[in-house]
Protein backbone atom coordinates (compact mmCIF):
# COMPACT_ATOMS: atom_id res chain seq x y z
CA UNK A 1 0.00 0.00 0.00
CA UNK A 2 0.78 3.32 -0.37
CA UNK A 3 2.68 5.16 2.42
CA UNK A 4 4.43 8.52 3.78
CA UNK A 5 7.68 6.45 5.83
CA UNK A 6 11.22 7.01 7.24
CA UNK A 7 13.53 4.21 7.49
CA UNK A 8 16.62 5.91 8.67
CA UNK A 9 16.74 9.07 10.66
CA UNK A 10 18.66 12.60 9.67
CA UNK A 11 18.29 14.80 12.63
CA UNK A 12 19.85 17.85 10.52
CA UNK A 13 17.87 17.13 7.73
CA UNK A 14 14.44 15.80 7.88
CA UNK A 15 13.00 16.02 4.57
CA UNK A 16 16.46 14.28 2.78
CA UNK A 17 14.86 10.60 5.12
CA UNK A 18 10.82 11.45 3.68
CA UNK A 19 9.84 8.50 0.96
CA UNK A 20 6.43 7.98 -0.28
CA UNK A 21 6.05 4.63 -1.62
CA UNK A 22 4.90 0.64 -1.03
CA UNK A 23 4.67 -0.64 2.34
CA UNK A 24 3.32 -3.83 3.72
CA UNK A 25 -0.57 -3.70 4.82
CA UNK A 26 -0.39 -3.37 9.01
CA UNK A 27 -0.45 -6.31 11.18
CA UNK A 28 -3.67 -6.86 13.34
CA UNK A 29 -3.37 -6.79 16.59
CA UNK A 30 -5.98 -8.64 19.14
CA UNK A 31 -8.46 -6.18 19.94
CA UNK A 32 -7.75 -3.81 17.32
CA UNK A 33 -9.49 -2.91 14.10
CA UNK A 34 -8.39 -1.60 10.31
CA UNK A 35 -9.39 2.09 9.32
CA UNK A 36 -9.00 2.89 5.24
CA UNK A 37 -7.83 6.25 5.74
CA UNK A 38 -9.30 8.99 2.92
CA UNK A 39 -7.36 12.12 4.69
CA UNK A 40 -4.66 12.78 7.37
CA UNK A 41 -3.07 16.14 7.97
CA UNK A 42 0.71 16.53 8.67
CA UNK A 43 2.18 17.42 12.29
CA UNK A 44 5.02 18.97 13.49
CA UNK A 45 5.61 15.04 15.37
CA UNK A 46 6.11 14.23 11.58
CA UNK A 47 9.07 15.85 11.06
CA UNK A 48 10.45 15.33 14.50
CA UNK A 49 10.14 11.06 13.60
CA UNK A 50 12.10 12.13 10.51
CA UNK A 51 14.99 13.55 12.52
CA UNK A 52 14.37 10.11 14.95
CA UNK A 53 13.44 12.54 18.29
CA UNK A 54 10.91 9.92 20.12
CA UNK A 55 11.71 7.57 17.22
CA UNK A 56 14.59 4.86 17.57
CA UNK A 57 16.70 3.33 14.61
CA UNK A 58 15.53 -0.02 15.53
CA UNK A 59 11.61 0.61 15.04
CA UNK A 60 12.08 1.77 11.58
CA UNK A 61 10.91 1.86 8.94
CA UNK A 62 7.91 4.07 10.44
CA UNK A 63 4.66 4.66 8.83
CA UNK A 64 4.62 8.99 9.60
CA UNK A 65 0.90 10.35 11.25
CA UNK A 66 -0.94 10.94 14.36
CA UNK A 67 -4.11 11.40 13.34
CA UNK A 68 -6.78 10.58 10.15
CA UNK A 69 -10.49 10.35 9.16
CA UNK A 70 -12.06 7.75 7.01
CA UNK A 71 -13.99 4.19 6.85
CA UNK A 72 -14.20 1.53 9.56
CA UNK A 73 -13.95 -2.11 8.15
CA UNK A 74 -17.90 -1.66 7.92
CA UNK A 75 -17.57 1.18 5.79
CA UNK A 76 -18.86 3.65 8.67
CA UNK A 77 -16.74 7.05 8.48
CA UNK A 78 -14.60 7.66 11.57
CA UNK A 79 -12.30 9.38 13.26
CA UNK A 80 -9.20 7.91 14.69
CA UNK A 81 -8.41 8.76 18.39
CA UNK A 82 -4.59 9.45 17.93
CA UNK A 83 -3.52 8.14 21.85
CA UNK A 84 -2.85 4.81 22.28
CA UNK A 85 -2.91 3.79 26.29
CA UNK A 86 -0.72 0.93 27.30
CA UNK A 87 -2.83 -2.14 27.76
CA UNK A 88 -4.83 -2.00 30.89
CA UNK A 89 -4.76 1.49 31.81
CA UNK A 90 -8.12 3.62 32.72
CA UNK A 91 -8.75 7.18 32.94
CA UNK A 92 -7.08 10.21 31.30
CA UNK A 93 -5.37 8.44 28.51
CA UNK A 94 -2.88 11.30 28.23
CA UNK A 95 -1.42 10.46 31.50
CA UNK A 96 -0.35 7.43 30.95
CA UNK A 97 3.22 7.47 31.32
CA UNK A 98 3.34 4.12 28.59
CA UNK A 99 1.18 5.84 26.10
CA UNK A 100 2.01 6.32 22.87
CA UNK A 101 1.23 8.35 19.31
CA UNK A 102 0.23 6.37 15.89
CA UNK A 103 4.17 6.45 14.47
CA UNK A 104 5.57 6.31 17.58
CA UNK A 105 5.60 2.09 18.62
CA UNK A 106 2.48 1.43 16.32
CA UNK A 107 2.61 2.21 12.44
CA UNK A 108 1.08 5.86 11.61
CA UNK A 109 -1.66 6.86 9.61
CA UNK A 110 -0.27 8.53 6.49
CA UNK A 111 -1.17 5.38 4.79
CA UNK A 112 -3.64 3.46 2.68
CA UNK A 113 -4.62 1.91 5.90
CA UNK A 114 -3.84 1.71 9.14
CA UNK A 115 -3.97 -0.48 11.96
CA UNK A 116 -6.18 0.95 15.73
CA UNK A 117 -7.78 0.08 18.81
CA UNK A 118 -11.54 -0.25 18.07
CA UNK A 119 -11.61 1.94 21.60
CA UNK A 120 -9.78 4.81 19.24
CA UNK A 121 -12.35 5.13 16.73
CA UNK A 122 -15.16 8.14 16.86
CA UNK A 123 -18.12 8.21 14.63
CA UNK A 124 -17.16 11.12 12.31
CA UNK A 125 -20.27 13.67 11.66
CA UNK A 126 -21.57 13.67 8.13
CA UNK A 127 -20.92 17.49 8.07
CA UNK A 128 -17.19 17.36 8.90
CA UNK A 129 -15.31 16.66 5.18
CA UNK A 130 -12.79 13.39 5.89
CA UNK A 131 -10.26 16.27 5.31
CA UNK A 132 -11.60 18.56 8.11
CA UNK A 133 -11.87 15.28 10.51
CA UNK A 134 -8.44 14.59 9.80
CA UNK A 135 -7.39 17.91 11.31
CA UNK A 136 -8.91 17.00 15.18
CA UNK A 137 -7.25 14.40 16.78
CA UNK A 138 -3.89 15.91 16.68
CA UNK A 139 -3.50 20.06 16.45
CA UNK A 140 -6.97 20.77 17.33
CA UNK A 141 -7.90 18.86 20.32
CA UNK A 142 -4.46 20.24 21.38
CA UNK A 143 -6.09 23.65 21.31
CA UNK A 144 -9.15 22.12 22.67
CA UNK A 145 -7.76 20.93 25.50
CA UNK A 146 -5.02 23.78 26.04
CA UNK A 147 -8.05 26.31 26.45
CA UNK A 148 -10.79 24.81 27.65
CA UNK A 149 -9.45 21.62 30.13
CA UNK A 150 -6.02 23.09 31.33
CA UNK A 151 -6.29 26.91 31.46
CA UNK A 152 -8.85 27.23 33.95
CA UNK A 153 -9.89 30.84 31.83
CA UNK A 154 -13.58 31.67 31.23
CA UNK A 155 -15.41 33.14 28.11
CA UNK A 156 -14.61 36.94 28.31
CA UNK A 157 -11.70 36.78 29.29
CA UNK A 158 -8.48 38.17 26.86
CA UNK A 159 -6.15 35.23 25.51
CA UNK A 160 -3.07 35.70 23.56
CA UNK A 161 -2.33 33.75 21.03
CA UNK A 162 1.59 32.71 20.14
CA UNK A 163 1.74 32.38 16.35
CA UNK A 164 -0.94 33.34 13.71
CA UNK A 165 -1.06 30.72 11.21
CA UNK A 166 0.08 27.28 12.64
CA UNK A 167 -2.28 24.47 13.37
CA UNK A 168 -2.94 25.11 16.69
CA UNK A 169 -2.54 28.84 16.69
CA UNK A 170 -5.45 28.89 13.94
CA UNK A 171 -7.18 26.12 15.56
CA UNK A 172 -7.07 28.07 19.20
CA UNK A 173 -8.43 31.66 17.34
CA UNK A 174 -11.38 29.40 16.28
CA UNK A 175 -12.34 27.72 19.16
CA UNK A 176 -11.55 30.24 20.98
CA UNK A 177 -13.41 32.32 19.86
CA UNK A 178 -16.09 30.47 19.41
CA UNK A 179 -16.45 30.15 23.12
CA UNK A 180 -16.36 33.59 23.97
CA UNK A 181 -13.03 34.97 24.51
CA UNK A 182 -11.29 37.59 23.35
CA UNK A 183 -8.90 36.16 20.97
CA UNK A 184 -5.24 37.63 20.64
CA UNK A 185 -2.60 37.05 18.85
CA UNK A 186 0.98 37.36 17.49
CA UNK A 187 1.81 36.80 13.65
CA UNK A 188 5.47 37.10 12.16
CA UNK A 189 3.85 38.90 9.17
CA UNK A 190 1.17 41.51 7.42
CA UNK A 191 -0.37 38.46 5.77
CA UNK A 192 -0.56 36.08 8.69
CA UNK A 193 -1.58 38.56 11.10
CA UNK A 194 -4.72 39.81 8.68
CA UNK A 195 -5.25 35.99 8.32
CA UNK A 196 -5.55 35.60 12.32
CA UNK A 197 -8.54 38.60 11.89
CA UNK A 198 -10.01 37.25 9.51
CA UNK A 199 -10.70 33.69 11.49
CA UNK A 200 -11.43 35.64 14.33
CA UNK A 201 -8.98 36.82 16.46
CA UNK A 202 -10.19 40.14 17.85
CA UNK A 203 -6.54 41.96 17.66
CA UNK A 204 -3.37 41.02 16.07
CA UNK A 205 0.26 42.05 16.76
CA UNK A 206 3.82 41.58 15.63
CA UNK A 207 5.41 38.85 17.29
CA UNK A 208 6.80 40.68 20.70
CA UNK A 209 5.53 43.77 20.39
CA UNK A 210 4.42 45.52 23.90
CA UNK A 211 0.33 44.89 24.42
CA UNK A 212 -1.69 47.57 24.65
CA UNK A 213 -2.78 45.57 27.91
CA UNK A 214 -1.98 42.65 29.85
CA UNK A 215 -3.32 39.11 29.40
CA UNK A 216 -5.57 36.97 31.35
CA UNK A 217 -4.03 33.24 29.61
CA UNK A 218 -1.09 33.59 26.84
CA UNK A 219 -1.84 29.81 24.72
CA UNK A 220 2.27 29.04 23.84
CA UNK A 221 3.85 26.26 21.10
CA UNK A 222 6.63 28.81 19.57
CA UNK A 223 9.31 28.41 22.84
CA UNK A 224 12.29 29.94 22.97
CA UNK A 225 11.35 33.01 20.72
CA UNK A 226 8.04 33.85 22.14
CA UNK A 227 8.59 32.77 26.33
CA UNK A 228 9.66 36.00 27.36
CA UNK A 229 7.09 37.58 25.79
CA UNK A 230 4.72 35.46 26.77
CA UNK A 231 5.14 36.06 30.79
CA UNK A 232 5.56 39.25 30.35
CA UNK A 233 2.15 39.91 29.01
CA UNK A 234 0.23 38.11 31.48
CA UNK A 235 -1.78 40.49 34.33
CA UNK A 236 -1.12 39.12 37.86
CA UNK A 237 -2.61 35.71 38.37
CA UNK A 238 -2.40 34.66 34.90
CA UNK A 239 -2.07 31.42 33.08
CA UNK A 240 0.44 30.37 30.34
CA UNK A 241 -0.90 27.10 28.54
CA UNK A 242 2.09 25.22 26.95
CA UNK A 243 2.09 22.37 24.38
CA UNK A 244 5.27 22.89 22.03
CA UNK A 245 8.39 24.79 21.67
CA UNK A 246 8.85 25.02 17.98
CA UNK A 247 11.23 27.58 18.45
CA UNK A 248 13.82 26.10 20.92
CA UNK A 249 13.11 24.29 24.74
CA UNK A 250 15.51 26.68 26.57
CA UNK A 251 14.05 30.03 26.73
CA UNK A 252 15.09 32.62 29.82
CA UNK A 253 13.26 31.47 32.54
CA UNK A 254 11.62 34.61 34.00
CA UNK A 255 11.36 32.77 37.35
CA UNK A 256 11.41 36.24 39.08
CA UNK A 257 8.61 37.71 37.46
CA UNK A 258 6.36 34.02 37.75
CA UNK A 259 6.69 34.21 41.26
CA UNK A 260 6.50 37.83 41.90
CA UNK A 261 3.02 37.98 39.58
CA UNK A 262 2.15 34.45 40.81
CA UNK A 263 1.91 33.36 37.58
CA UNK A 264 1.09 29.76 36.81
CA UNK A 265 2.54 27.97 33.87
CA UNK A 266 0.61 24.68 32.57
CA UNK A 267 1.75 22.12 30.79
CA UNK A 268 -0.95 20.10 28.25
CA UNK A 269 -0.11 17.57 25.82
CA UNK A 270 -2.94 15.90 23.27
CA UNK A 271 -6.57 15.11 24.75
CA UNK A 272 -8.77 12.29 25.98
CA UNK A 273 -10.95 10.39 23.58
CA UNK A 274 -13.35 12.00 25.74
CA UNK A 275 -12.29 15.62 25.02
CA UNK A 276 -11.78 14.29 21.16
CA UNK A 277 -15.67 13.87 21.34
CA UNK A 278 -16.59 16.54 22.88
CA UNK A 279 -14.50 18.80 20.27
CA UNK A 280 -16.15 17.02 17.09
CA UNK A 281 -19.48 18.04 19.04
CA UNK A 282 -18.59 21.37 19.51
CA UNK A 283 -17.95 21.43 15.82
CA UNK A 284 -21.20 20.52 14.96
CA UNK A 285 -23.26 22.63 17.62
CA UNK A 286 -21.16 25.85 16.80
CA UNK A 287 -20.37 25.37 12.99
CA UNK A 288 -16.55 25.97 13.61
CA UNK A 289 -14.62 24.10 10.94
CA UNK A 290 -10.76 23.62 10.99
CA UNK A 291 -8.86 25.89 8.34
CA UNK A 292 -7.33 23.87 5.88
CA UNK A 293 -4.24 25.34 4.11
CA UNK A 294 -3.86 22.74 1.36
CA UNK A 295 -5.13 19.74 0.53
CA UNK A 296 -2.00 17.34 -1.55
CA UNK A 297 -2.11 13.50 -2.25
CA UNK A 298 -0.03 12.08 -0.56
CA UNK A 299 1.90 10.88 -3.42
CA UNK A 300 2.81 15.05 -3.07
CA UNK A 301 3.76 14.86 0.78
CA UNK A 302 7.10 16.29 0.43
CA UNK A 303 5.45 19.36 -0.52
CA UNK A 304 3.43 19.70 2.63
CA UNK A 305 6.41 19.08 4.86
CA UNK A 306 8.19 21.68 3.01
CA UNK A 307 5.97 24.27 3.63
CA UNK A 308 5.42 22.87 7.47
CA UNK A 309 9.65 23.20 7.61
CA UNK A 310 9.69 26.75 5.89
CA UNK A 311 6.93 28.01 8.23
CA UNK A 312 4.50 28.73 5.10
CA UNK A 313 1.87 27.71 7.31
CA UNK A 314 -1.93 29.10 6.85
CA UNK A 315 -3.69 26.27 8.73
CA UNK A 316 -3.72 22.31 8.02
CA UNK A 317 -1.63 20.70 5.74
CA UNK A 318 -3.72 17.69 4.58
CA UNK A 319 -2.84 14.32 2.74
CA UNK A 320 -5.54 12.47 0.88
CA UNK A 321 -4.12 8.85 0.68
N1 LIG B 1 1.92 18.58 22.88
C1 LIG B 1 1.14 18.23 21.88
O1 LIG B 1 0.33 17.34 22.01
C2 LIG B 1 1.22 18.97 20.59
C3 LIG B 1 0.24 18.81 19.60
C4 LIG B 1 0.32 19.56 18.44
C5 LIG B 1 1.41 20.43 18.26
N2 LIG B 1 2.36 20.52 19.21
C6 LIG B 1 3.52 21.41 19.03
O2 LIG B 1 3.07 22.74 18.87
C7 LIG B 1 3.92 23.44 17.97
C8 LIG B 1 3.08 24.09 16.88
O3 LIG B 1 2.44 23.08 16.12
P1 LIG B 1 1.60 23.49 14.83
O4 LIG B 1 1.02 22.24 14.30
O5 LIG B 1 0.71 24.63 15.13
O6 LIG B 1 2.79 23.98 13.86
P2 LIG B 1 2.73 24.92 12.57
O7 LIG B 1 1.43 24.71 11.88
O8 LIG B 1 3.98 24.70 11.82
O9 LIG B 1 2.75 26.38 13.19
C9 LIG B 1 3.89 26.93 13.79
C10 LIG B 1 3.49 28.19 14.56
O10 LIG B 1 4.64 28.65 15.27
C11 LIG B 1 4.88 29.99 14.97
N3 LIG B 1 6.34 30.21 14.84
C12 LIG B 1 7.23 29.35 14.31
N4 LIG B 1 8.46 29.89 14.33
C13 LIG B 1 8.35 31.09 14.90
C14 LIG B 1 9.27 32.12 15.22
N5 LIG B 1 10.57 32.03 14.93
N6 LIG B 1 8.80 33.23 15.81
C15 LIG B 1 7.49 33.35 16.09
N7 LIG B 1 6.56 32.41 15.80
C16 LIG B 1 6.99 31.29 15.22
C17 LIG B 1 4.17 30.29 13.70
O11 LIG B 1 3.80 31.63 13.74
P3 LIG B 1 3.36 32.50 12.44
O12 LIG B 1 1.91 32.25 12.28
O13 LIG B 1 3.64 33.90 12.81
O14 LIG B 1 4.18 31.98 11.29
C18 LIG B 1 3.02 29.32 13.68
O15 LIG B 1 1.87 29.88 14.25
C19 LIG B 1 4.94 22.42 17.45
O16 LIG B 1 6.14 22.57 18.18
C20 LIG B 1 4.31 21.08 17.78
O17 LIG B 1 5.25 20.07 18.00
C21 LIG B 1 2.28 19.81 20.37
Amino acid sequence: MLAAFVSTPAPEDPLSVLEVGDRPEPEVPEGWTTVQVKAVSLNHHDLSSLKGIGLPQERMPMILGTDAAGLDEDGNEVVVHGVVPSPGWTGDETLDPKRTLFSELHQGTMAEKVAVPKRNLLPKPAGLSFAEAACLPTAWLTAYRMLFVRSGLRPGQTVLVQGASGGVATALIVLGRAAGYRMWVTGRSEEKRAAALALGADQAFETGARLPERVDGVMETVGEVTWSHSIKSLKPGGVVVISGATTGFNPGAELNRIFFTQLSVIGSTMGTRAELEALIQMCSVTGVRPLIDVELPLTEAREGFERMLEGRTAGKIVFTP
